[in-house]
């Protein structure tokens, strides 16, 4: 069979990676791609992700039979409901069900409404009233604009002079949605869950984010500096509870609000004194989640969206080995960088996904975007592996990108106390 993945990203690039590999697969599409992921996929490059009639009529002629939607513009857009007609099988919600990701207002009253644990919130329309609101409110408090903002438009102000400069930053007009929450303290994880309707897998391997822009989880929040999997101080009864709290209730809420998911719900979750509860629900994987775990899975992608589809039971296969992966971002991301500067020696390198690099006119790559590309390391443990992907990242040459030396902290942590 044909799949068309969509996106241009290290996650789109481990998606594509994933479904070649596939039994079932002939050919792989990527739209719009980049041009590192020639070895795994032919290329669409001259037709845009919001471009719906374009893929439309780009699956409709090349008979596809499984689309993957990676990021969350496209669903949020509506490309879903777009491919509906066609004979392809979409993986990724519709429209409305995107909403999960799309509103952090939208996700507040679901959760609220079904009982879902997360942060006690308050959505505040106006900046007059944020203004008085973040003189009495308790601190730390957490701002976050409604809307897509690439892990950027949340602030999380630990003194009351931090609130009242992010309220600043948010409200750009005096009409502005944002959500106030309450601060949560504990370790974070991310839990991805397979969803068809009320049926609901989270994978059994948890991943870990690191969202902060540099080494201690110091600086900006950035869309990811690095992951790895599987995550072993976070226990398998803390899994059980989250799926239990939270992962098939959110699949049975939507099924009772009318809202018809069928993709994959990121479950960012953080483990509080009072158990786990929902930091933020994405509408699909996870970047840079998605390139540990699916270097981590051994079973067949295409298989496993066949089952999903069918509602049928799943059991994840996985690897026996840690997986760890190491971002390098342009200098200067979150906030703004140079592009056009060259990166090279990927061809050491064992294991790895891009995101932006691009070929210039003498086939050498430069990078592109904020996010560069992840480094995949691995190994018997997280120690092991953490250790291989450093050592991988030295072969990469380029004066214009950086990233955090300590990728993993909290696992070897975990293990050493
Ligand atoms: P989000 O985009 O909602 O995932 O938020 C980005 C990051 O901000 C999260 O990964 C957390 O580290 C932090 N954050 C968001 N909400 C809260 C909260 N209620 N309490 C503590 N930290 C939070
Ligand atoms: N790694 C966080 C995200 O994909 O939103």
């Amino acid at each position: 069979m044909k799949v068309l993945v969509i996106g241009s990203g290290g996650r789109e690039h481990a998606l594509a990676q994933k479904c070649q590999s596939s039994k079932l697969v002939n050919e792989v599409f990527v739209i719009p791609g980049n041009d590192a992921m020639e070895e795994v996929a032919t290329i669409v490059s001259d037709v845009q992700e919001n471009d719906h009639l374009a893929i439309k009529s780009f699956v409709e002629q090349n008979n596809i039979e499984w689309v993957i939607i990676g990021p969350e513009q496209p669903l949020i857009d509506g490309l879903t409901d777009a491919l509906e007609e066609t004979n392809a099988k979409v993986f990724g919600p519709n429209k409305e069900a995107a909403q999960l990701e799309g509103s952090k207002e939208f996700a507040k009253k679901i959760m609220e409404k079904y009982d879902i644990p997360t942060a006690e919130y308050k959505t505040i329309t106006t900046k007059e009233e944020a203004i008085n609101y973040v003189e009495q409110c308790k601190i730390p408090i957490v701002l976050k604009k409604d809307g897509l903002a690439a892990g950027k438009g949340v602030i999380v102000a630990l003194t009351r002079e931090e609130a009242r400069e992010g309220v600043e930053t948010l409200y750009q007009t005096p009409h502005e949605k944002v959500v106030f929450e309450e601060f949560l303290d504990g370790e974070e994880y991310s839990v991805m869950t397979f969803v068809n309707q009320s049926y609901a897998v989270p994978f059994d391997c948890i991943a870990q984010d690191h969202k902060r822009a540099f080494d201690g989880d110091k600086g900006p929040n950035t869309g990811g500096m690095g992951a790895y999997c599987p995550v072993p101080h976070i226990t398998d009864d803390v899994l059980e509870e989250t799926n239990q709290k939270i992962a098939q209730p959110i699949a049975d809420a939507l099924v009772s609000e009318g809202i018809n998911y069928f993709g994959l719900i990121y479950i960012g979750a953080i483990l509080t004194k009072e158990g786990p509860k929902v930091i933020e629900f994405n509408a699909r994987f996870g970047d840079p989640e998605a390139q540990v775990l699916l270097t981590k899975l051994d079973s067949d992608f295409i298989e496993i969206l066949n089952k999903v589809y069918h509602k049928e039971p799943l059991t994840l296969e996985w690897k026996d080995e840690s997986v760890v992966g190491v971002v390098l971002a342009s200098k200067g991301y979150p906030g703004s960088y140079d592009k056009g500067y060259s990166v090279e020696g990927l061809e050491h390198v064992d294991q790895y996904f891009v995101s932006a690099l691009k070929k210039n006119s003498e086939g050498k790559y430069e990078n592109n975007g904020g996010r560069v590309m992840i480094v995949i390391g691995t190994g018997d443990n997280i120690e092991a592996a953490q250790k291989n992907a450093y050592e991988q990242v030295k072969h990469i040459k380029s004066e214009r990108l950086f990233y955090r030396n300590d990728i993993g902290h909290k696992a070897l942590k975990a293990y050493k106390s």
